[in-house]
Parts: C-alpha cells; sequence; structure tokens
C-alpha cells in the first residue's frame, strides 16, 4: 500500500468506498476578495483531480457532496454558478471519463432540463467499472422519508435495516468507509445520515478547494491507523 518514499500507491479492500463534504469553497474565494463562484470554480477543478486520485489509488466508490437540500437558500447568482459546474462536469464525465455517474438527491423539481442532464449521464455511463455518486439536492433526511414512503408503497407492514439500505438512493453500494470534511466543520450537514453508522470521519481545516492529492494521502494513511471494531474488541485483544 505504502512506496519506498511512503506515498500511497494502492488502497485494499478495506477502503471500498470514500465520501467528501467539499466545504470551503466560499471562504477560500472570500480569502482572495474574490466572489464566491471563483471558489466553486476551484473547488470544481480540486474535485475534478481528487476523484481521477482515488480511481488511481483503486478506490472503487466515491461520494461527493455537490449541493444539499438547503443550498437553494444561498444567491440565485451562486446557485446558477454550481448548476452550470455540474452541467460542464457532465458533458466532460460522459465524454472522457472512467466514472459511472449515479446524481444521488432528488431529481423532482429541478430547474429547466437539470434532471434529463443528469439521467443522461447516468445512462451514459453506466457501464464503467467505477462509481461516482454526485449528491446533488441531496438531504440524508429526505432520503430516508423517501425510502420509507417507498416501502410503504409496497405495501410492507415491518421493515428491515436491510429493506431500508435497499431503498435509499445508495442502494447495492457499500456503507461508506471514510468520510472526510474539509474547512474546519465538524458536522455532517444531513449527509448520508443513514449510510455513515460506522464510517470513519475525518476533518481538516483545509479549505476544499486547496485539498490535493498530498491531503487525501494523510486522511488515508489516518484511516489505516484507526481500529474499526464494529462494538468488538480490537483483534489484539480478542486473541487473549
Ligand atoms: C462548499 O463550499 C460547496 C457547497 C456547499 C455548494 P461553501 O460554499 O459552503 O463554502 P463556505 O462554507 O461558504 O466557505
Ligand atoms: C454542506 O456544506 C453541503 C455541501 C458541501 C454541498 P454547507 O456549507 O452547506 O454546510 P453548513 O451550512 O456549513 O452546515
Ligand atoms: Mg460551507
Amino acid at each position: 500500500m505504502l512506496s519506498k518514499n511512503n506515498k500511497i500507491t494502492k488502497v485494499d479492500d478495506r477502503l471500498k468506498h470514500i465520501a467528501f463534504i467539499m466545504d470551503g469553497n466560499g471562504r477560500w474565494a472570500k480569502k482572495r476578495l474574490l466572489p464566491r463562484q471563483v471558489g466553486h470554480k476551484y473547488g470544481a477543478k480540486a474535485f475534478k483531480d481528487i476523484v481521477k486520485y482515488c480511481f488511481e489509488l483503486g478506490i472503487k466508490t466515491v461520494t461527493t457532496y455537490a449541493f444539499s437540500t438547503e443550498n437553494w437558500s444561498r444567491p440565485q447568482a451562486e446557485i446558477d454558478s454550481i448548476i452550470q459546474l455540474l452541467r460542464d462536469y457532465n458533458t466532460e464525465i460522459i465524454e472522457d471519463g472512467h466514472a459511472r455517474i449515479i446524481y444521488i438527491g432528488d431529481k423532482s423539481n429541478l430547474p429547466n432540463d437539470l434532471a434529463t442532464v443528469m439521467i443522461e449521464g447516468e445512462e451514459k455511463t453506466k457501464d464503467r467499472d467505477f462509481l461516482l455518486n454526485i449528491a446533488f439536492n441531496y438531504g440524508g433526511r429526505s432520503e430516508i422519508v423517501n425510502a420509507f414512503n417507498k416501502l410503504i408503497k409496497e405495501g410492507k407492514d415491518s421493515i428491515t435495516e436491510e429493506d431500508i439500505s435497499n431503498s435509499l438512493y445508495t442502494s447495492g453500494v457499500p456503507d461508506p468507509d471514510l468520510i472526510i470534511r474539509t474547512a474546519g466543520e465538524y458536522r455532517l450537514s444531513n449527509f448520508l445520515l443513514w449510510q455513515c453508522a460506522y464510517s470513519e470521519l475525518y476533518f481538516t481545516n483545509v479549505l476544499w478547494p486547496d485539498f490535493g492529492r498530498k491531503q487525501l494521502d494523510a486522511a488515508i494513511k489516518d484511516f489505516y491507523n484507526r481500529d474499526r471494531r464494529y462494538g468488538g474488541l480490537n483483534k489484539n485483544e480478542e486473541k487473549k
């Protein structure tokens, strides 16, 4: 996993799924006296490189939080700029990418033809190996409510944890092993609330546009030093 110069080269199957709460674009721009939109543009650049790097490392699934159900309360110009970046990325990945995209979130009532564009992206990339979930108009609570409503419609009168997992946007995808949040905020902001039950959480003060390969290496090294006990004992104690 580590090369001679102590760089990460490949991950093993302890790290199948990594998720990012990409935060701090606005602060990055503000520090430079630039409009927030410029922060999102550089954030998108960082995002593209990190996704590429994750797949190079052999991480099979990446999930990124691009826009929450709460982010509609931002100024329209900022919302428009994020949507434009998403449209551009969608075209780029269809034409020149290795990842399959799935948009997780509510696709109903999105402006203009955005939902059509998203579905086209999903369709045209569906045979690819690596999975990129982009959370757009995503809220963890609403995802759970939708799942319950689906199960009610199916006529279930009692439900299991498996039923719920299988009714979420992430159905069939293993839960994230590692969730990384940038920009020094220690909260989940309604992200993957069901799926994060046993995820390792990693927080860094680095603002998202500055989050690069070096920062990801540091997070992965930290992850490999964690002891994931799932309520049991660690391996050394089990042997006693
Ligand atoms: C994250 O950066 C991107 C989105 C939420 C869309 P922010 O825009 O939240 O950046 P800060 O938190 O204001 O710095
Ligand atoms: C979370 O960031 C949502 C995304 C990264 C898309 P926010 O900036 O919206 O979260 P809060 O408002 O600080 O909790
Ligand atoms: Mg923020």
